[in-house]
């Protein structure tokens, strides 16, 4: 065979996640290498593919590669379709905002022949198309990578950070694709299908963990990678998840090291004693302490709770429909449509996946907003029904670290939902890509959580959004 110039496959599919679809389709042939005697042949791409979906990760006997001009074609091939594809979104505007305005028509539907793309982006449509099992040895091949940097020891901060933003993304495109078809099977058999990538997430977060606490990374090249993602949803979900957990991250150095658990100790009856009395009005006011707004007082959260708080906000959106944008904190938008997210995720995630319970109770509680009207979530009917039951029962406290004091109706909220909310109110603000108002400034979108969600309105919670203020501060500054 003449020398060719190649690329590995495996690299490129790593850096295009598409690319093997867009392979696939345009019937490519790849360069088989043997691996102890060297010897090169051409095969069918398909062939390998209908064989094994992730064959092209094993690489014990044969290296696989591609035609480099084959490779640079399908790259400038998949870069020109993600063009079109946001194109059509931005010429697509008006028909969505129409159809959205259409009340009582249940879920708005969207001509998809018109539409190319969804509001998930063209790389997610094609993972939806892929079989389950390409989607974890995708994410497989990105949390490899994760956990190679994580060996290194000094690591590359741009690296890193393309390295997070990618697996992230794979995570949450994995997911929700693959969630959202287990609600159509029964509980263990969608248990059975959603196993492997509710274990591969496990690995991911874990590595994703061990990174970010490293902060060896860049993050204004996290945001400036995600931004340049295409599809708003899931550049919301990766942005809010790698946020949120620099975000716990940061809230339990400040608990275990920085002292922070003494200082609003001593500010909160001037600062935080009033906000905290509205929410626990039929409390003696002796009573509306620190430890009655954190159950048990502030505390250090451990590594399994970490994970699993992580998990939750990488997954907290996973029932969010295609076409559809999404108004958190913001008015004027179908209520029914906006609601039925969080049932639907917290449902995927509680009865279709083996994941814990408590990344189920974020993505049910992400939106309660301390029981404002404004607010809406999984349980208010619930509480509202076992509280009728149990007319003796109340809720003392205002947020517990644990689900068992939540599910026991003695507390208003879930920590890490609570957290969430902030990075989540926020990201919806700051977004450069929502359709519906021009983004905030940092600034400004911080002023306005002040004012709406927590002097005007009781939603946000006061002490974690003084942390989210410092967090914010020392983000830009590093
Ligand atoms: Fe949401
Ligand atoms: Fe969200």
């Amino acid at each position: 065979m003449a020398s060719v110039k190649v690329v590995p496959l495996k690299e490129f599919i790593n850096r295009h996640p598409t690319g093997l679809r867009q392979l696939l389709q345009q019937r490519e042939n790849i360069v088989c290498r043997n691996k102890q005697s060297g010897r090169l042949k051409q095969v069918q791409l398909r062939a390998l593919y209908q064989n094994n979906p992730t064959f092209w990760q094993k690489e014990d006997t044969w290296q696989y590669y591609l035609d480099r001009a084959v490779a640079e074609s399908t790259a400038e091939a998949i870069r020109l379709q993600r063009e079109t594809s946001s194109a059509w979104q931005s010429a697509g505007k008006g028909e969505i905002e129409e159809l959205e305005a259409v009340p009582g028509d249940g879920p708005a539907e969207t001509d998809t022949s018109a539409k190319p793309a969804s509001n998930f982006g063209e790389i997610y449509d094609a993972y939806k198309e892929m079989p389950a099992p390409e989607r974890v040895g995708l994410l497989q091949a990105t949390t490899r990578k994760l956990e190679e940097l994580a060996q290194e020891e000094t690591k590359d901060e741009d690296a890193v950070a393309e390295a997070l933003v990618q697996a992230s993304e794979n995570a949450t495109m994995a997911n929700r694709a693959t969630l959202l078809e287990a609600l159509r099977l029964g509980g263990d058999q969608a248990k059975a299908y959603t196993q492997e990538i509710v274990k591969e997430t496990h690995r991911m977060v874990r590595s994703t963990i061990k990174l970010v606490d490293s902060a060896v990374y860049n993050d204004d090249l996290v945001k400036a990678v995600v931004e340049k993602s295409n599809g708003t949803v899931i550049q919301h979900m990766t942005r809010v998840f790698l946020s949120g957990l620099e975000f716990l991250l940061y809230y339990n150095r400040q608990v275990m090291t920085k002292g922070i658990a003494n200082r609003i100790r001593i500010r909160f009856p001037r600062d935080y004693k009033e906000y905290y009395r509205s929410l626990l009005p039929h409390l003696h006011e002796d009573y509306i302490t620190l430890e009655h707004g954190l159950y048990g007082g502030m505390k250090a959260l451990n590594e399994v709770e970490i994970n699993k708080f992580a998990t939750g906000f990488l997954v907290h959106d996973v029932g969010k429909a295609e076409d559809i944008e999404y108004h958190e904190g913001d008015e004027g938008y179908d209520r029914s449509t906006v609601e039925r997210h969080v049932k639907l995720g917290y449902r995927a995630v509680m009865e279709k996946t083996s994941y814990p319970r408590e990344a189920a109770l974020i993505t049910g509680y992400h939106h309660e907003y301390y029981g404002h009207p404004n607010g809406y979530g999984y349980f208010r009917e619930f509480l509202a029904e076992y509280k009728k039951a149990n007319p003796q029962v109340s809720q003392d406290y205002v947020m517990a670290y644990t689900m068992e004091p939540l599910i026991d109706y003695e507390v208003l909220a879930y920590f890490p939902a609570k957290m969430l909310e902030i990075v989540d109110v926020f990201d919806s603000l700051t977004d450069p890509n929502r359709k519906y108002r021009s983004p905030l400034s940092e600034e400004e979108a911080l002023e306005l959580i002040e004012t709406q969600f927590i002097v005007e309105n009781h939603k946000v919670d006061p002490i974690l959004f003084r942390l989210f203020l410092d967090f914010q501060e020392d983000r830009n500054t590093r």
